[in-house]
């Protein structure tokens, strides 16, 4: 039959000129598909005698079986190719050196989470989280704060809308962390050691406050414990986190209504010529609010105050992170500036714990 091996040869050329699986697919339809040029002929088989078809039908299966193999064994070739440049451009030199300092810097109120996390851990204390929308039960209610205690004036508080017609009290953004003591107690019960670092927010703004800032609560509730627990673990926090052998911290009666007794807690401190130091000179600080917890705080959490007893602290993180890296300003904390950020920030690399030195 005349034709065949021009049209083997068009074709195998084709094939050998395909360069990616489109072209090749053109191929293909062109010579196999429902109108290709080789299935038209075999279809033209039906009118030949049959004698002819014999020999015809022969040939036109053999060239058939022929291009369908070339098709298959180009395709392969071409994946292969494909593979290997892929291999080529994708390649990583894992024995260059790594980037001597990472572009950004910990924040310093991350820094100081950091540390006070590994100190308190090296005490038994383990990290608890709540939400910061809180419900008023859990910031007011259950810490011994009714709705008419003036506390809850002096909070400043954030309130989130209610849906029209819905009666409930509104949801507060936490003004304190003390509602995680709540929390942390509801789901482990007594005893308990923890503290809860996180943000909390007051409708407050000037030199010295913003309307978003950072608490530590701390708690411990065991069947013994006692104020005098609480100055050794207080002292002991100091000690570790400002890095001097002698710290003094003073502890002045208060009023909390979430503890009974209660004491404020100031530190000791110089400051010449704006540099402040820490455990020596005649100045005090209040760092922090204390106290025992009150028996109506562990009766609303579910724990029996006749059983257990325990102290609570709430400390200002970013009052803590001013006094130990001498920072002026608490408004720059949140203001984004880069050059503040990249003065006062530190690096990602240097992971504070206590055998390594907190502050690298
Ligand atoms: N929640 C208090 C505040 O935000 C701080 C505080 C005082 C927390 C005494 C305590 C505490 O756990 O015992 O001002």
């Amino acid at each position: 039959m005349d034709g065949i091996d021009t049209l083997k040869a068009r074709y195998l050329a084709a094939i050998s000129a395909a360069y990616d699986e489109a072209s090749i697919e053109e191929v293909r339809l062109a010579a196999l598909g429902k109108k290709g040029e080789i299935s038209l002929k075999m279809r033209d088989l039906g009118q030949m005698d049959p004698a002819q078809r014999q020999v015809a039908g022969a040939m036109l299966n053999l060239l058939k079986d022929e291009i369908d193999a070339a098709l298959r064994a180009k395709k392969m070739a071409l994946g292969d190719a494909a593979l290997d440049e892929r291999l080529r451009a994708e390649w990583l030199d894992v024995t260059l050196p790594a980037r001597p300092r990472p572009r950004g810097t910990i924040h310093p109120v991350s820094q100081v989470m950091e540390e006070l996390t590994a100190i308190f851990a090296d005490m038994g204390f383990a990290v608890a989280e709540g939400p910061q929308v809180e419900s008023d039960w859990y910031n007011f209610d259950a810490l011994n704060i009714p709705p008419e205690h003036p506390a809850r004036q002096e909070h400043d508080t954030f309130f989130m809308h209610r849906a029209p017609g819905d009666t409930r009290p509104p949801h507060v953004l936490r003004t304190h962390t003390s509602p995680v003591q709540i929390r942390a107690l509801m789901a482990q019960g007594a005893p308990i050691r923890v503290i809860a670092p996180g943000r909390v927010y007051r409708m407050d703004m000037d030199q010295t406050h913003t309307p978003m800032f950072h608490q530590v609560e701390g708690l411990a509730i065991d069947r013994t414990i006692s104020m005098a627990n609480l100055k050794w673990v207080l002292e002991e926090f100091c000690r570790a986190y400002f890095e001097v052998d002698k710290v003094e911290l003073r502890f002045r009666a208060s009023h909390f209504p979430f503890t009974e007794p209660s004491a404020e807690v100031d530190i000791r401190y110089s400051n010449v010529g704006g540099q402040l130091r820490i455990g020596e000179g005649d100045n005090w600080m209040e760092i922090l609010g204390s106290g025992m917890v009150h028996p109506k705080v562990l009766k609303a959490a579910g724990v029996d105050p006749d059983q257990w007893q325990g102290f609570a602290f709430g400390m200002g993180i970013d009052r803590i992170a001013m006094l130990k890296y001498g920072i002026p300003d608490l408004r720059a904390f949140f203001e984004a500036d880069l050059r503040w950020l990249r003065h006062y920030g530190f690096s990602a690399l240097d992971v504070p714990d206590l055998a390594g030195g907190l502050s690298g």
